[in-house]
């Protein structure tokens, strides 16, 4: 619709998408869909800086478009598709390669940190990764990103990318900026609550995925590590544990932090667990409903994401004509 601002966002299409990418990103890509023009992308491009075997990154990113489905994506309202379908982001990807330097990409956290993890395939696609997400951004004009805290330097360095083309070239693409959520930024391990919550932690009892069975829920909620204080008080940077719990029950619930402290004081970590527990339970019940319905029908997924690819085909078109032409590449 005109006037309104743009939003693009992305997930990668792993096996299991969780609690955290649900509370950092996810919600909030649903809420924002009625005053926003939104643009929601499976990037299973990015997925292949890791190993992949074909037909399983095939299906898990089908299954990623029914879960965005099933959380409340609503294609009528926003484009939702698959990132390898629209070639454009390819395009993008490669002239902005060529303005972006190697010391930018250097200083990229999580690229340090993918690279101890998969130490035998550090590919140059892991070191460009964050080029291919600017490329995503400024490819349909977008102002807002919302994401979780760990993809916020990947924004910046769009917004650079943005701030550097548009200077050397003319006004070209909008200048894009990260929505981070008050709550839930970045939800932490259930078992190391110190670290990030991960879905390829190699424990499973760490995290909590959207399509968990209640029971498992339940039982990983129950485990979740705190501390012998016994108190219940948020205060991320010492009492990571039980902060994390405050924040996934806040979330849940829609409600600030602070009045979940208030709800809880006085008593135990024992209950806290459990109102979390039913909290979470009750939010994916119905999610993973839809989902196993969705994915019973994958025709009717296809032509989903097709009618997706189209739209936002017709967005990326647009600005690669303008960037090519800047670039020289056209014979106009
Ligand atoms: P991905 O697939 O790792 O995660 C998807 C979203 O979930 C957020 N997230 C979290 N939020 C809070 N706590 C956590 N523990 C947590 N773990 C993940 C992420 O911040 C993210 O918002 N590179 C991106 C995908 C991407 C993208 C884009 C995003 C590609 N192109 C363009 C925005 C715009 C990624 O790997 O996200």
């Amino acid at each position: 619709m005109e006037g309104r601002k743009r939003i693009f966002s992305g997930i990668q299409p792993s096996g299991n998408i969780t609690i955290g990418n649900y509370i950092g990103a996810l919600k909030n890509w649903i809420e924002l869909q009625d005053d926003y023009d939104c643009i929601y992308c499976v990037v299973d491009m990015h997925a292949i800086t890791v190993k992949q075997d074909a037909s399983v990154l095939r299906k898990r990113s089908l299954d990623a478009l029914a879960l965005l489905l099933a959380c409340g994506v609503e294609p009528e309202k926003s484009i939702l598709f698959i990132q390898s379908h629209v070639p454009e982001h390819a395009m993008l990807n490669w002239a902005l390669c060529c303005k972006t330097y190697i010391g930018e990409l250097q200083r990229m956290t999580q690229f340090k940190d993918k690279s101890v993890r998969h130490a035998d395939n550090i590919n140059a696609g892991l070191f460009t990764y964050p080029v291919l997400m600017a490329a995503d951004i400024l490819l349909y004009q977008a102002e807002l990103v919302p994401v979780g805290e760990d993809q916020k330097q990947h924004v910046e360095l769009t917004r650079d990318l943005c701030l550097r083309f548009n200077k050397t070239y003319g006004e070209t693409f909008a200048m894009p900026e990260p929505l981070i959520p008050k709550t839930g930024a970045r939800i932490m391990s259930l078992q190391e609550p110190q670290r990030k919550m991960s879905k390829s932690d190699p424990n499973p009892n760490a995290y909590i995925n959207v399509l968990d069975e209640p029971q498992d829920i339940e039982r990983k909620l129950k485990r979740a590590v705190t501390d012998c204080e016994g108190l219940i008080a948020y205060d991320p940077q010492n009492r990571a544990g039980v902060s994390n719990l405050l924040e996934i029950y806040s979330a849940m619930r829609n409600i600030p932090v602070e009045r979940s402290v208030e709800l809880f004081s006085g008593l135990g970590y024992g209950e806290l667990k459990a109102e979390t527990a039913k909290a979470v339970i009750e939010r994916f019940a119905p999610i993973r409903e839809r989902y196993r319905e969705l994915t019973s029908d994958r025709k009717r997924l296809l032509i989903i994401a097709e009618d997706g690819a189209d739209k936002a085909k017709r967005i990326a078109q647009k600005t690669i004509a303008k960037v090519y032409h800047k670039l020289g590449f056209d014979s106009k």
